[in-house]
């Protein structure tokens, strides 16, 4: 085959680009020559991936629990992947922040769409069982989660709602501790945090309050009124943050939710499967009111928040 121009043209771009760095273009070319070509399933670890699943209980049921929320996790960093490029933007336009918001809303799109591979796709006597065997392990644990909350408010927007107005001029430190998930996966008959909720802090507490107070000015909220300060279009942006509000203080709780009524609610090992923790009264958008963007809301739908949604839902499936 003939070296044509075109190719003696990339070698010469080539040569340029390594002499600058000092570097010898042959050796790199010697490099080209022996390497094998990349595969689909090298690229994305595909053997790796398919080997992550490792169920504690023979139920055939547990792996499609272990790989939704594997799943579930992927998308998670997928947000947060977005969260991180809005929050460290230092020439942030409004045009970037909704384009990259649309990004995380499409994520939680496929998230709420596919929840009902949780409601609807085991079989539930299966899950009593195998459920068992996964304790102290929980969701609940789920770290990704708790970051795309902080990224996307003000601290004091995700402290537990009686204390909400109480610790508005609190220390980062202060709303902290009063976070709303300290609240939940308790036990139900004395209050007391479980093991779920013990190791959780004790691993991830630290690294939750750093990112909340390193935020502080970049979370979504602050990063919105500043845009809107400096007078520009917030209008697609508004769009974005709304959505975002109920697809992660609603949406996705409420299909989550779905799936605890479902397995938990009308069999009598209900408590004993979830450990008897408070979670039919902590789940429920309706009783927590977590709202990243009061501002963005009606009193009216700050007051319906997530009612008409739960009510449908405890319908459904208490027939
Ligand atoms: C059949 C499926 C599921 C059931 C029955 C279920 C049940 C529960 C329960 C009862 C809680 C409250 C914590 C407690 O009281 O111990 C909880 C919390 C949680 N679960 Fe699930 N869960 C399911 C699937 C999932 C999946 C697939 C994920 C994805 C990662 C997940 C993530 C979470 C999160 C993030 C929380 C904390 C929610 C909050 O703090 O508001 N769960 N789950």
């Amino acid at each position: 085959m003939e070296i044509t121009a075109e190719i003696k043209d990339r070698l010469s771009l080539l040569q340029e680009k390594y002499a600058a760095m000092g570097q010898d273009i042959t050796a790199y070319l010697d490099g080209l020559l022996y390497a094998d070509y990349l595969t689909y399933w090298d690229y994305i670890h595909l053997d790796t991936l398919l080997s992550l699943q490792h169920p504690k209980t023979s139920y055939p049921d547990e792996e499609i629990f272990i790989m939704y929320h594997q799943i579930t996790e992927l998308y998670f960093k997928l947000a947060l992947h977005e969260c991180r490029q809005i929050s460290a933007n230092t020439s942030l336009t409004p045009d970037f922040f909704a384009s990259r918001l649309k990004r995380i809303n499409a994520y939680f799109t496929a998230l709420v769409s596919s929840f009902d591979i949780m409601v609807d796709g085991m079989d539930k006597e299966q899950f009593l069982k195998f459920r068992m065997s996964l304790l102290p392990a929980s969701g609940f644990q789920s770290a990704q989660y708790r970051m795309i909350e902080i990224y996307s408010t003000d601290l004091i927007q995700l402290v537990t709602l009686s204390k909400r107005e109480q610790l508005k001029h609190a220390t980062p430190a202060e709303q902290f501790e009063n976070i709303y998930w300290k609240y939940g996966a308790s036990e139900l008959s004395t209050g007391k945090q479980t093991l779920t909720l013990q190791q959780f802090i004790v691993k991830y507490a630290g690294q939750l309050l750093q990112l909340a107070q390193n935020n502080i000015d970049h979370n979504f909220s602050s990063l919105y009124k500043t845009l809107l300060r400096r007078g520009e279009d917030m209008s697609a942006v508004e769009a974005e943050l709304r959505k975002l509000d109920l697809f992660v203080n609603v949406e996705w709780p409420l299909s989550h939710y779905k799936s605890a009524v479902r397995y938990l609610e009308r069999d009598p090992v209900d408590i004993a499967a979830t450990g008897g923790t408070n979670w039919q009264k902590y789940l429920p958008p309706r009783f927590q009111k977590r709202i990243f963007y009061p501002y963005l809301w009606t009193e009216e739908q700050i007051e319906q928040w997530g009612k008409s949604w739960v009510m449908n839902v405890l319908k459904a499936y208490r027939t």
